[in-house]
């Protein structure tokens, strides 16, 4: 049996995994900086990384323990090391190196992204993975650092095939809720204030859709812009006499309105492009992924040709199952990284990944 543990601490999240056999979650610990960054309305990097210091040893010990062993039971530590805030990220590669060097145990770097994608089919009928007719697998990968859609080929191959060119639709979210006094994060308020509100009051712009009267440009198909929301959500604001004044029923109606528009752009696209690929498998996942909106409507635009794998809610927002599960495929391929390992920021080159 190959006992992966997994460490992720790439934004204000510090958690920690034991994953066997790349399936079997023996513990997944997360513990959240969320109360810490509320007061600024957002992740602040520093912060971060002092409230990573903080949690990261006591996190790990409760993930080994939880899963009932020790950390000579353990074949390989693995650790997202990008994209993310950088001194986040290494506080947990630092880490991991430590565990790796003191353990004499392999140590393996893993996208956050593609994890998030791996994530989705933890108890998630895995073995799914294994049928090459499930390939190739299209992704919306939608949080508060990304909105892209993947392309994952039966060889491996992964390609983003679309990516926001500003902000994350998360981001959308967070921001929104800042300019409404709503809190941090803004998914989770934005989504329970809008249940009470009309999202057809309003009509907040779906950009790179077509249908702002300028025509879409081809290599914009499957690409998010979400400044322009945002921007008219300001307007809106101003228009009212100051966002004071969005408050009662005008508050409900105006983030039903802007999560309609949002959740709106990510499922029109995602079927779109799940059409144009011929892509028989596809799957949502990513914080934003949560939303209850954007799940049932994804199921509601999508065709049942194609079959939609839904991330559970534990493993769309950030924890180290997804670190964990997808490092067993790199260790049983020995692929191992030196303890030269470095974080790195942007959406690096995606080109191989090893799923099964
Ligand atoms: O994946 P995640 O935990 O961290 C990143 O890698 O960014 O995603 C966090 C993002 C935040 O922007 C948060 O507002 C959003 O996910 N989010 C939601 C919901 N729950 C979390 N967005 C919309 N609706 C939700 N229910
Ligand atoms: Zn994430």
């Amino acid at each position: 049996m190959d006992l992966i543990l997994g460490i992720e601490t790439s934004c204000d999240e510090t958690a920690a995994s034991v994953v066997a056999d790349g399936c079997e979650v023996r513990s997944n610990v997360v513990s959240s900086q969320i109360a810490k960054h509320s007061l600024y309305g957002g992740v602040v990097p520093e912060i971060a990384a002092r409230e990573h210091l903080n949690a990261i040893e006591l996190v790990v010990d409760t993930a080994l323990k939880n899963a009932n062993c020790a950390i000579n039971d353990i074949s390989a530590v693995a650790v997202t090391n990008g994209p993310g805030l950088i001194p986040a990220l290494l506080v947990g590669v630092n880490f991991a190196k430590g565990i790796s060097a003191g353990h004499k145990i392999p140590l393996i770097g893993i996208n956050h992204f593609i994890a998030h994608i791996y994530g989705s089919f933890l108890e998630n009928g895995m073995e799914r993975l294994k049928q090459p007719e499930t390939y190739p697998i299209l992704s919306l990968v939608v949080s508060g650092g990304h909105t892209a859609l993947v392309l994952i080929t039966a060889d491996g191959t992964a390609k983003i095939v679309g990516t926001t060119l500003d902000d994350a639709a998360g981001e959308a979210f967070d921001k929104a809720a800042k300019l409404l006094n709503l809190g941090y994060p803004g998914g989770p308020v934005i989504e329970k204030t809008a249940k009470k509100g009309n999202p057809a009051k309003f009509a907040f712009p779906r950009s790179l859709t077509g249908t702002s009267g300028r025509a879409l440009e081809k290599k914009d198909r499957f690409n998010f812009s979400f400044s322009g929301v945002k921007t008219s959500l300001y307007y809106h604001c101003k228009n009212a006499g100051g966002n004071e004044n969005i408050k009662g029923e005008l508050l409900y109606d105006t983030v039903a309105s802007y999560q309609e528009a949002i959740v709106d752009v990510l499922t029109r696209k995602t079927a779109e492009a799940a059409e144009h690929f011929n892509a028989p498998t596809v799957v949502l996942c990513g914080g934003v992924a949560c939303n209850g909106l954007l799940r049932e409507r994804m199921k509601s635009v999508l065709p049942a040709k194609h079959q939609l794998v839904i991330s559970h809610p534990k493993f769309c927002t950030d924890n180290a199952a997804m670190i964990a599960g997808l490092a067993c495929h790199y260790y049983r391929e020995k692929r191992f990284d030196s303890h030269s390992l470095d974080a790195y920021s942007r959406m690096s080159e995606l080109s191989s990944v090893v799923f099964v």
